[in-house]
């Protein structure tokens, strides 16, 4: 069997692979850019003729699928879409894992986006293409993590030593939780600026503290400068309660002099938090940063395709992945991922995915779920209650 390169987490991809999406992601916009707009690809190549990419989307979208298939356009392939759920297959009840072992007769490359946390993992376990995850519930969305990369070193020429200030809802913001992970890996500090009751989950700090050793994470209650500010949405269709205060950055909030050269980012779409006046400003780099996804989507489907002269290096486990062992507790006895929203709990698709975690060297021992990567931080008191329940 061919091995596949998915990529379903930002620490799927080591930073050299990132570092070679970049140099892709300039050639194209140097080769194929408006003339007049810096961040625009107005041209296409050939390089993908030939070459069919499939969208799967359980979830709504606007630039991340349009985005990919004018990126796939652009390099001279084609695309075939499932963009609404209501219409497929889905809806008479087929499973993710299904529909993913037929799509990869139709594609090439598949990008799915879904609900449940954990999805692209198991899509990635039954495709026979590449999967590239464009959003799995609160987990990760690691192709927007490029582009805001991407951004960030295209407007600051560095990605290290900046302060980046993180607002809004951490806790189930997947464009959050992959950008943390790359923010620390490229040396970047992070500040967090979270609503009220909406911080980082405790797996993504505890990882944070542990695997990328010198990350910088701090409150934003400081005086320090900051120069990127990264806004987020209430992300509303993921969390239990509303919440009754949110940040909303306006001119008025921008005035504080610690942003006076702060560029304001936001995946969008943006609702409240984050005023149209700020448009206006000149550190309003939102919608740079939205046409900067198709140089960087152009770039991953070439290289994950092999259509660049320079093909990913030999694929060497991505970025400090877990090297333990996978446990597979025994059906019906074991310990089930924590996190209600995963892959596993799905009425159809937990079928198809078995509760299996990687064990972590940590004292307490922690299990960390392999697909939707929440971590089971207390495995013996979860070890206890079960016992104590059955
Ligand atoms: C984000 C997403 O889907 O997670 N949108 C996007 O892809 N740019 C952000 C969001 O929906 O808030």
């Amino acid at each position: 069997m061919r091995s596949l390169r998915h990529v379903t987490s930002i620490n799927d991809l080591t930073n050299p692979e990132v570092e070679h999406v970049f140099a892709l992601a300039s050639q194209y916009l140097k080769r194929l850019g408006d003339k007049d707009i810096p961040y625009r690809i107005a041209k296409s190549t050939k390089a993908g003729q030939g070459r069919l990419l499939a969208t799967l989307f359980y979830e709504p979208s606007t630039r991340t699928r349009l985005s990919f298939e004018s990126a796939m356009l652009r390099l001279g392939g084609k695309t075939i879409s499932s963009a609404d759920p209501n219409a497929s297959s889905a809806a008479k009840g087929e499973s993710l894992a299904d529909s993913v072992r037929m799509l990869s007769n139709y594609a090439d490359a598949i990008v799915v986006r879904h609900k449940r946390d954990g999805a692209a993992r198991l899509a990635a376990e039954y495709a026979h293409v590449p999967i590239i995850n464009g959003g799995d519930g609160a987990h990760e969305h690691p192709t927007q993590t490029l582009g805001d990369l991407f951004t960030l070193r295209r407007e600051n020429a560095t990605l290290k030593n900046l302060n980046v200030a993180v607002a809004g809802d951490l806790k189930h913001g997947r464009t959050i939780h992959s950008l943390v992970y790359a923010l620390a890996r490229f040396g970047s500090r992070i500040v967090l600026m979270p609503a009220p009751g909406m911080g980082l989950p405790e797996h993504v700090r505890w990882r944070l503290r542990h695997e990328f050793p010198g990350t910088v994470v701090s409150e934003a209650d400081q005086d320090k400068p900051i120069d990127v500010l990264y806004v987020t949405r209430f992300q509303a269709e993921r969390a239990a309660n509303e919440v009754s205060t949110y940040p909303r950055i306006d001119l008025k909030f921008l005035d504080d002099k610690k942003f006076s050269r702060a560029r304001v980012m936001h995946p969008l779409p943006r609702v409240n938090e984050l005023h149209i006046d700020v448009d206006r400003d000149a550190r309003a780099t939102y919608f740079q940063q939205a046409a900067y996804a198709v140089p960087v989507r152009m770039a991953l489907l070439s290289t994950v395709l092999g259509l660049s002269e320079k093909k990913f290096a030999h694929y060497a486990g991505g970025f400090r992945k877990v090297k333990e062992e996978l446990v597979e507790p025994p059906a019906g006895h074991g310990i089930a991922c924590a996190n209600p929203n995963c892959i596993v709990h799905d009425e159809i698709d937990g079928k198809y995915s078995a509760n299996k975690f990687y064990a972590l060297p940590s004292e307490p021992p922690r299990l960390r779920c392999f697909y939707c990567e929440t971590d089971i931080a207390d495995v013996r008191g979860a070890a206890r209650t079960r016992g104590a329940a059955s």
